[in-house]
């Protein structure tokens, strides 16, 4: 099925993109310690939240296409265990969170979180979209760091790295139909994406 997506919404998107492509660039020469200290706090932030997030916008978006996307990603989520499959990844590459990781994106998740606790489908659905599209920056960074770890399973990565532009498109389509049902779309969707890359940035930092 051909999606149409809006232009602005396309072009908010890929600037995101670039945006942690350029910061993730100057973060070269990384200690082992620093690599799996990124991985510990991805899997603190992403692990326990993510179907908690999805499942926000499977209730709160007005459009029936944010609900379908929301819907199809969430069966998929769940049925294959996305949460325990980050989990064995992290595990592999001997980079389970500690303390010291929840700890380290606590702030960030706490933002997030309040900002889910709106409602609002268009941010929700915004927050998606935008790590959805930006994971093509950073999965392959993850998979990068756990191999030179010393990791055997990389699952999570290649599940992630193949599906991720048809989920990408998928909500940025879904992020098409919701803007008009909302005022101000295109100031929520900035502001969105601005938090949802500095949640990413504390991860990768
Ligand atoms: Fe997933």
């Amino acid at each position: 099925m051909n999606k149409k997506i809006n232009p602005k919404i396309k072009a908010l998107l890929s600037s995101a993109c670039v945006d942690i492509s350029n910061y993730l660039s100057t973060l070269s020469d990384l200690s082992q310690e620093k690599r799996s200290g990124i991985i510990k706090k991805y899997t603190a932030a992403i692990e326990g939240n993510f179907v908690s997030w999805m499942g926000a916008v499977s209730i709160c978006a007005r459009s029936v296409q944010g609900r379908y996307a929301a819907s199809e990603n969430l069966w998929i989520e769940m049925m294959d265990d996305h949460a325990g499959m980050l989990r064995e990844f992290a595990r592999a590459a001997h980079s389970e969170p500690d303390v010291q990781a929840y700890q380290a994106v606590a702030e960030s998740v706490a933002n997030i979180r309040q900002m889910v606790a709106h409602l609002s489908g268009l941010e929700c659905l915004t927050l998606i979209a935008t790590l959805e599209n930006t994971s093509g920056v950073f999965i392959p960074r993850l998979e990068k760091m756990a191999k030179d770890l010393g990791s055997n399973n990389l699952r999570y990565t290649k599940i992630h790295g193949e599906a991720d532009i048809d989920h990408a498109n998928q909500f940025a389509w879904a992020i098409t139909h919701e803007l008009g049902l909302h005022k101000n779309g295109e100031e929520v969707v900035t502001k969105t994406i601005e938090m949802t890359i500095q949640f990413l940035k504390n991860i990768f930092v």
